[in-house]
């Protein structure tokens, strides 16, 4: 077992508007404070040791490990943890340390409020470096289907997904983007339409007919 914990803290959608008081406080205290280059620059402080994550995962994992023989590691994910973050590596990858979550509040779920519908029966999906399969992709009656995107995987490439699936041309669509932040950006429009958008490769995608 390694010595000191290892706190995965959701930070949320991005703006300080949207991140816990418990979040707050730990990634205050710490002192190896670990994340994208937007969350360091929102809440690092200078005495803090910063450690950016970048495409080295192996480089990042081994640099966690050596720390935690001596103090605690904060490392900070956008959104919520259990959502597609680092957290599935480190519990894959280090299953010695003691790993501590704080919650945060997911892209899926302001996205949601923002449109202003209940997400208790969407199926919540990620096309972020990933393919949903087919089977995910089918219409049912009064499920919303929900995506997070990249540059890839973009709106108007899942928009033909769900064309070849059956979607009618009708279906709503939203598209949510910088959600928190100053310039965030929600439009709807129809599946015919999101076909040819551009200007949304990160962003959490809605689709209902
Ligand atoms: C690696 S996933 C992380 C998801 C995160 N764990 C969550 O709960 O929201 C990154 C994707 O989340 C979505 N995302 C994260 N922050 C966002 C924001 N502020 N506005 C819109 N989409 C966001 C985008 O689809 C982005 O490609």
């Amino acid at each position: 077992m390694l010595e000191h914990q290892l706190i995965v803290v959701g930070i949320g959608p991005g703006s300080p508007d949207y991140i816990l008081p418990e979040a707050l406080r730990t990634i205050e205290a710490a002192t190896l404070l670990i994340g994208g280059a937007r969350a360091l620059q929102t809440y690092a402080k200078p005495h803090q040791q910063q450690v950016k994550v970048d495409a080295d995962i192996a480089g990042l994992l081994q640099t966690i490990r050596q720390e935690l023989a001596v103090r605690e590691v904060t490392v900070m994910v956008s959104g919520d943890p259990g959502y597609y973050s680092l957290l599935e590596t480190f519990r894959r990858e280090l299953p010695q340390a003691r790993i501590r979550v704080i919650p945060g509040i997911s892209s899926f779920q302001l996205a949601f409020a923002r449109i202003g519908l209940p997400w208790q029966t969407a199926r919540l999906l990620s096309a972020h470096g990933r393919k949903p399969e087919p089977a995910a992709l089918v219409r049912e009656p009064g499920v919303a289907l929900s995506f997070l995107t990249d540059a890839r995987q973009h709106p108007a490439v899942i928009a033909g997904w769900l064309q070849e699936q059956g979607w009618p041309q009708t279906a709503r669509v939203w598209l949510c983007k910088n959600l928190s932040y100053p310039d965030e950006t929600v439009v709807a429009m129809t599946l015919a339409e999101a076909l040819n958008i551009s200007g949304f490769e990160s962003c959490v995608m809605v689709v209902m007919e």
